[in-house]
């Protein structure tokens, strides 16, 4: 008998309505199934070493799971972690409560998902390619959580490469994609706790994206000269540590990056021996820090010793706008680099204009007729009105097919594209300071030449109106590093007495490598293939920081975590509140300063003790934090939240009168005997004083650790900012602080 697919009820029949009755209690589970979400169940510290992780999280589990047969309680676990107490379950929302009542858990929150943060850039900071290196930089691996990777890019080339450090303990994970490591990618695992690849995407390692190729290139890929974006930036593209290995943790896919899978990615990361971390992707708003999976593993990557870099979101300009905020954490913003690139408009009545985007298409002089997309809508479309923004399904593709449409909105021109336009000119109020490429020739221009091309479009009657949408040049732009406008600024929304972000490195126009089966400007049927993409974020500025955090690592293995971090803020170039509007809120201590930062002079170490105090006095529960921190209590000295050692100051203050003191502690890292003296700069139109007691700090040894009190006092004024900072000077070192007195309301 052959078996075909038919409705099944066609067949109606007694066995039928048999088998549905015996159907019937697996019909009833299954309906509870739809209920059932994925959570993450987090204990704090590894506490429980006797036994099997799985037996115990199944024990705990089946007296969690209601109406689950004991026997299938292992359906219900999808993951278990093993550098730090938790697990991922699918559980219903009472299933959930009841967990987070149990005793040992610090928090139960679903698995949500986060989403990617999406050279020449080396040179502008002064980081050149033959720069002193440490022999230790080939013993370096930094850990990407990304999109996976490209592993055949030349980028990533083992030409000289000896075999993996021999502390690595990671893994190579292939399956039947041809996925293979190197002596440069040492590691490569993906994560996918549900088990469902989505369209798009392979069960591999590999990158489909281009998102983790191009992070992981700018953080450590090799030396590749004559690389450009078809044409574009052409020049050498390197990472900042070129003889690091790389270690891929696949966690993002086509359909972003999923909760569950970052913390399991972070466990693996802390097993396999990873040295750095490096993510480039956050929540569109903070979290909590024990619901957050990138504060929850870098904590214990921290405990590690393992150092997190991560990009601080691109919801900027606006203010409260911050992702990835935790101290322990080194929170990354964009500035720009000394390039960019621009793209000319020309209209057939001579006038040209200049706008931005990276248009690769070769213009040829041809030129095509225009049309305002207001003049262009899809009458079926509910809100017509829209079409003069070129959203999704709002064009008639038989008015724009073979035109360059002119919207009123910066758009990722996906729907001229779909229109079968020639063409796309874009508008909009936001400053012009970011290139980004489209699937179509395109421009992004001023609001006030853009009413002209307008004006020029509608009302010229003698003929059709035409214009052409030139090729980009590359030109250079103002030395100055600035706060790139999407950059997302601070306070820290959750401490805002810890300031964020740290500090900035370039992330605007950055060239590096790149998937050759992902689309370059993110529009699903762009045909482009490219081995190299320019691409701007956060998410290219968080790998530069973390190449920088591996140069020191070379230099000072035994560095802390906050040790490491520290000597990147402190050296870091001091930006301007002229040029950044919000200034340390955008900027933090200034732009990353590769060279420095291996000879800070003095750090700002921090312990897990150190950031357990200042839990406690975040007012986490006193249980949970043990269970977090492994660490006794709080003890009965309640620290404030500006105790932190930590290597920036920040008091946000309400209006009128301030007085507070901070206590900080400085380590000797550099020659034994120093003597350093305070060096404070206030601005002169500002009333504000800061007193530092000591003002000179001696020291007699190596690795001594002295204290010191800085009192900021005196009055802030309404929606105010007061950029001022302490450098502890010794002749040879400029130890910079910066402190920041804010009134937001
Ligand atoms: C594991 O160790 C803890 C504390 O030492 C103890 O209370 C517990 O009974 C042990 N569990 C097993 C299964 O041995
Ligand atoms: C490996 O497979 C990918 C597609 O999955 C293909 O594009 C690539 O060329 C293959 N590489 C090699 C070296 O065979
Ligand atoms: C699209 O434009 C054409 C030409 O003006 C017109 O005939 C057609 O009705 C329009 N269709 C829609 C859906 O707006
Ligand atoms: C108008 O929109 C409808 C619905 O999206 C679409 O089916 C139709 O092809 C569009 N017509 C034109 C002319 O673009
Ligand atoms: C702290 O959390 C534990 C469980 O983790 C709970 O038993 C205790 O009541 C909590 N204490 C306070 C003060 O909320
Ligand atoms: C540091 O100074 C002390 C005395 O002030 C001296 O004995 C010692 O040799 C010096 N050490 C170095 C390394 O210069």
């Amino acid at each position: 008998m052959t078996s075909k697919l038919f409705p099944y009820y066609s067949y109606v029949n007694i066995s039928l309505i048999i088998f549905l009755l015996w159907l019937q209690t697996p019909i009833i589970q299954a309906h509870d199934e739809h209920q059932r979400k994925t959570y993450i169940i987090y204990m704090g510290d590894r506490h429980y070493s006797n036994i099997s992780a799985k037996d115990f999280y199944l024990d705990m589990l089946s007296g969690i799971l209601e109406s689950v047969p004991s026997e299938n309680t292992s359906d219900y676990l999808l993951y278990t972690y093993e550098n730090f107490q938790g697990c991922v379950a699918k559980l219903t929302e009472d299933e959930a409560k009841k967990a987070s009542r149990m005793n040992g858990v610090v928090s139960v929150f679903p698995n949500r998902k986060k989403k990617l943060h999406t050279t020449r850039s080396w040179d502008f900071m002064g980081f050149s390619q033959d720069v002193e290196r440490s022999a230790m930089e080939s013993d370096i691996t930094i850990g990407v959580l990304d999109s996976g990777i490209w592993p055949e890019s030349e980028s990533f080339q083992d030409k000289g490469f000896g075999p993996p450090p021999s502390k690595w303990k990671g893994i190579c994970q292939t399956s039947n994609d041809n996925f293979t490591c190197n002596n440069k990618i040492i590691g490569a695992r993906y994560f996918r706790a549900d088990g469902e690849i989505p369209e798009g995407d392979i069960a591999s390692p590999r990158d489909t994206i281009g998102h983790g190729t191009h992070c992981a290139s700018i953080a450590a890929g090799g030396v590749v000269n004559k690389a450009s974006f078809l044409g574009l930036g052409q020049g050498t593209a390197r990472g900042g540590v070129p003889s690091a290995r790389i270690a891929v943790y696949k966690v993002c896919w086509t359909d972003d990056c999923w909760e569950a899978d970052i913390m399991a990615a972070f466990d693996a990361a802390i097993s396999d021996g990873v040295d750095v971390i490096s993510i480039s992707l956050g929540s569109e708003e903070a979290l909590p820090y024990f619901e957050d999976t990138i504060a929850i593993g870098a904590f214990h990557a921290m405990k590690h010793g393992v150092l997190t870099s991560s990009s601080a979101g691109n919801s900027g300009p606006s203010l409260h706008t911050l992702g990835n905020i935790a101290p322990w954490l080194l929170s990354v913003g964009a500035s720009i680099i000394d390039r960019k690139f621009t793209t000319q408009v020309k209209l057939g009545n001579g006038m040209a204009i200049e706008g931005v985007s990276l248009n690769t298409f070769e213009d040829d002089d041809k030129t095509f007729p225009l049309i305002y997309g207001g003049d262009a809508a899809n009458k079926s479309y509910e809100e017509p009105l829209l079409s003069r923004y070129c959203l999704l399904d709002t064009l008639n593709k038989t008015l724009v097919k073979g035109k360059i449409v002119i919207c009123d909105l910066l758009v990722p021109g996906e729907e001229p594209f779909l229109g079968g336009a020639a063409g796309v000119i874009m508008q909009d109020v936001e400053p012009h300071d970011h290139a980004s490429s489209f699937p179509l020739p395109a421009s992004y221009i001023r609001v006030d030449d853009a009413a002209r091309v307008i004006s020029y479009t509608r009302n010229l009657t003698s003929s059709t109106p035409i214009g052409t949408i030139k090729r980009s040049v590359q030109v250079e732009d103002t030395p100055a590093p600035f706060v790139v406008s999407f950059s997302s600024r601070g306070p820290n929304p959750i401490s805002p007495g810890i300031l964020k972000p740290d500090l900035t490195a370039p992330g605007e126009s950055i060239l590096a490598a790149y998937s050759p089966v992902a689309s370059p400007s993110g529009v699903m049927g762009d045909q482009r293939s490219v081995k190299y993409s320019i691409e701007s974020g956060t998410s290219m500025a968080c790998p530069h920081a973390t190449a920088v955090a591996a140069y020191v690592k070379s230099f000072h293995p035994t560095w802390s975590e906050a040790a490491i971090k520290s000597a990147l803020m402190t050296t870091a170039l001091p930006m301007s509140s002229a040029t950044n509007e919000e200034a340390e809120l955008a900027y933090g201590s200034g732009q990353i300063n590769p060279l420095k930062a291996i000879d800070p002079g003095l750090v700002y170490d921090v312990g897990v003790s150190d950031y357990m105090k200042f839990l406690c006095s975040h007012g986490y529960n006193e249980t949970a934090i043990r269970f977090i921190t492994g660490e006794s209590s709080c003890g009965h000295k309640r620290s404030t939240n500006w105790d932190l050692n930590y290597p920036s100051i920040a008091l946000p203050t309400s209006l009128g009168p301030f007085d507070t003191v901070f206590t900080r502690t400085v380590t000797n890292v550099g020659s034994p005997n120093s003597t350093y003296k305070a060096i404070v700069t206030v601005p002169r139109d500002q009333p504000i004083v800061i007193k530092v007691q000591p003002s000179v700090l001696s020291f007699k040894s190596a690795g001594e650790k002295l204290s010191f009190k800085v009192r900021v006092y005196g009055t802030i004024g309404m929606r105010a900012l007061i950029s001022s900072s302490l450098v502890w000077d010794d002749g040879q070192h400029q130890v910079r602080s910066p402190i920041v007195v804010f009134n937001l309301s």
